[in-house]
């Protein structure tokens, strides 16, 4: 079976400065697999390109089988690759159904969009309660559900989170983290970027340890859990 994704030695850089440098990492359909790594690493970079809004400077980027290089940022969306990106980015003057309905701006099957809607109010009961209320009346936690429920409305064979527990309490991190679990048990695949290399590595089938633009260190979850260099780096232990 070929990978949903492959990444190829890939390389991002702004201006003169290479921020990723030939990365190389293959995601399979089903699969959740984790980016960590310290802040500056590229691991939005990383995203944020295979998303299309950066463009690389070198290396391949295969999705279902089919090189991105030349295919534009919307167009990435509708072939079925979602970004729920850093900071969330929700338009907060507008409802938090509004919200939910952008991400599925590309479909027109009205009646799968109401369901999807529905499915994103189970998975997150607040969003439902409040679904007429704007947007930036919601917690952090909030739109952060609300950022991850948008991304899934454009059904998408691969949903990229990046650091969806940022700035969160503990509680609502927990609640975010089983989310993601609950997105995996029902067959969702899934990139996700994290800080909390503890919760990300908990619930990944694959890890990649990023350190200024290289992935250093690759391995199961739960490999990464217990290898030595990663507890004392990311994991706070000495
Ligand atoms: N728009 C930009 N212009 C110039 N340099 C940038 C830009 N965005 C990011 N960088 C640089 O690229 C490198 C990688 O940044 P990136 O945001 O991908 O890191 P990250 O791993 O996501 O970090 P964090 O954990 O802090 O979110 C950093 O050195 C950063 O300063
Ligand atoms: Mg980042």
């Amino acid at each position: 079976m070929t990978a949903l994704l492959e990444v190829e030695d890939l390389r991002v850089a702004y201006g003169k400065i290479e921020a990723v440098k030939g990365i190389s990492f293959t995601v399979d359909a089903g699969e959740v697999v984790t980016l960590i790594g310290t802040n500056g690493a590229g691991k939005t970079t990383t995203l944020r390109t295979l998303s299309g809004l950066l463009k690389p400077v070198g290396g391949q980027i295969k999705f279902a089988g089919r090189s991105l290089k030349k295919v534009p940022a919307h167009q990435i969306v509708s072939l079925g690759l979602a970004h729920s990106p850093e900071g969330r980015h929700i338009f907060p003057r507008m409802t938090i159904e509004d919200n939910l309905r952008l991400g599925a701006f590309l479909r027109s099957d009205k009646a799968g969009i109401e369901k999807d809607i529905q499915r994103a109010y189970d998975l997150f009961p607040i969003l439902g309660e409040r679904r007429k209320q704007a947007a930036g009346t919601l917690s952090g936690g909030e739109q952060q559900m609300l950022a991850m429920g948008r991304a899934l409305m454009s059904q998408p064979k691969l949903l990229m989170l990046d650091e969806p527990s940022m700035g969160l309490s503990p509680i609502m991190m927990q609640k975010i983290m089983a989310t993601i679990a609950e997105l995996k048990a029902q067959g969702t695949t899934i990139l996700l970027v994290e800080q909390n290399a503890q919760a990300a590595l908990s619930l990944a089938d694959h890890g990649h340890v990023m350190e200024i633009g290289k992935i250093v260190l690759s391995g199961t979850g739960q490999d990464l859990l217990h290898d030595e260099s990663v507890r004392k780096a990311y994991l706070g232990e000495d």
